[in-house]
């Protein structure tokens, strides 16, 4: 399987441009340079983080097929020495920021957006390498203080966890608490924020939204983006086929989560989302007809989950863009996955009293390292449900953390505590590098520092 990740024209590309010379020219990652000889021995560890999901099978080099790739493939012509990305230099050039007729507003659309993010990087090179791979994080609650009194607490912590997660993959992140668009409210506010996000950040090939009340519980997964560009998939969703097409189910995929590639196709099936939603004419009628199709669905508004679903099953063919994840917790249900952390936290710590290496003490920046020693030992666990590797994200669906209506189908303080207990588990693994851990997941105030050779021994 490894073998068929090393693709030959990475491989190709690497080898020239690490043999050429050896000053920092790579049109890939800059820390092919320092390696060398040590070159394939490299790629195995590379490979490694990566792709991050054990379960690539067959993938090999994903064909760029489509003009949406070209900002991704121009990355690739190695078009400046310096890895670094310069912030400070926007030439006078014309780019489409210089178009008055452009606006941010989800109600214009916006044409040739290809040409015009290519035509951006042109003219910041240093933004070109690397463009392929970048992800602008972007996440957001209401602009008023939550009606919960603890809820800004939380909202607070979930979005310190993205931070956390963000820092350690270096990604950008945005937090919005604005509506862009004051008729596309609740859970269509994202679809303006999303397309704003887009024009805002021609340096990056991904959006990724993320809901407020969902959280990284794997500090170390990295987004497998490679799978997504295999195919030249443009939107990503955990989602189930059979669920859409035969079950007919509004939980047939969960929106609260979504990889969007930055270009002109997703520009457009944005515009189409969001006709279904509030600022649309045909919003009530749209009510209607999620309502008759997705028996499961039990209020009369059209929303953007739904919307999505609809999409799909009147249009199979859209599959051929979007990717129905179903290989990882790209979002997962808190109520199957809180319980699990125990046991998985067993499995972690075993590990680790087995192999010194993961128990080395090390600088924060360089944790996407110790993910890659930690995948070794993690071959047999699976992933998504059913699995004892650390789930990526827990989303807390229906606990409602800013309004604290949480559903009723949760018993007494389940959502709470079920949410604190996830943010520490969480928090523990960004302690760690700090030299620190919570030794009870309910308890948050409490932490200890951990001996030198953690968890070597200790009633850990
Ligand atoms: C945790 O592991 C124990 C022992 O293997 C098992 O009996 C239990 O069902 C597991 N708990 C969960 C929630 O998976």
């Amino acid at each position: 399987m490894l073998a068929a990740e090393l693709s030959n024209s990475h491989y190709s590309t690497m080898a020239k441009s690490t043999f050429r010379n050896n000053k920092a020219s790579s049109c890939f990652s800059d820390v092919f340079l320092y390696l060398g000889g040590a070159l394939f021995a490299f790629l195995l560890v590379w490979s490694l983080w990566s792709y991050a999901g054990p379960d690539i099978s067959g993938t090999s080099e994903p064909k760029v097929t489509d003009s949406n790739l070209k900002v991704g493939s121009n990355s690739k012509t190695c078009v400046k020495e310096d890895p670094a990305v310069n912030l400070l230099y926007d030439p006078p050039d014309t780019t489409f920021y210089d178009h008055p007729e452009l606006r941010y507003s989800i109600e214009q659309p916006v044409k040739d957006w290809d040409q015009k993010r290519n035509q951006w990087l042109r003219h910041h090179p240093s933004f070109a390498p690397g463009a392929r791979d970048r992800v602008v994080m972007v996440t957001g609650s209401q602009s008023t203080p939550c009606k919960n009194p603890i809820g800004d607490h939380f909202l607070l912590r979930f979005f310190k966890n993205k931070v956390d997660y963000c820092r350690i993959h270096g990604y950008d992140i945005f937090y919005n608490n604005v509506l862009l668009h004051p008729k596309m409210h609740t859970f269509w506010a994202k679809l303006p924020m999303v397309r704003a996000a887009m024009l805002a950040h021609p340096e990056a090939e991904w959006i990724w939204w993320v809901d407020s009340d969902a959280m990284f519980t794997d500090m170390e997964y990295k987004l497998p983006l490679r799978r997504y560009d295999y195919k030249n998939h443009n939107l990503v969703v955990h989602g189930w086929p059979k669920l859409i097409y035969e079950e007919k189910s509004w939980t047939a995929l969960n929106a609260g989560v979504f990889l969007i590639r930055n270009c002109q196709w997703s520009m457009d099936f944005i515009d189409k989302w969001a006709k279904m939603g509030p600022m649309s004419p045909e919003y009530e009628r749209w009510g209607q007809i999620q309502s008759s199709l997705f028996k499961d669905k039990l209020f009369p508004e059209s929303d953007d989950q739904s919307a999505l679903i609809y999409l799909l099953y009147e249009d199979k063919s859209l599959m051929k863009k979007i990717y129905l994840e179903g290989g990882y917790y790209f979002e997962g249900y808190w109520l199957e996955i809180v319980p699990t952390y125990d046991n998985i936290t067993e499995r972690y710590t075993g590990i680790e009293r087995e192999d010194k290496k993961l128990r080395r003490r090390h600088a924060e920046k360089v944790s996407e390292q110790y993910g890659a020693f930690r995948d070794v030992h993690l071959k047999e666990a699976g992933n998504g449900k059913g699995s004892w590797r650390r789930p990526f994200i827990t989303h807390f669906t229906g606990c409602q953390p800013c309004n604290g209506d949480h559903n009723k189908m949760y018993e007494g303080d389940s959502c709470w505590k079920g949410m604190v207990r996830a943010l520490n588990f969480a928090d523990n693994q960004v302690l760690r590098k700090y030299g620190f851990v919570h030794p009870d997941l309910l308890d948050s105030k409490t932490v200890q520092e951990t001996p030198f050779d953690y968890p070597d021994d200790g009633p850990w």
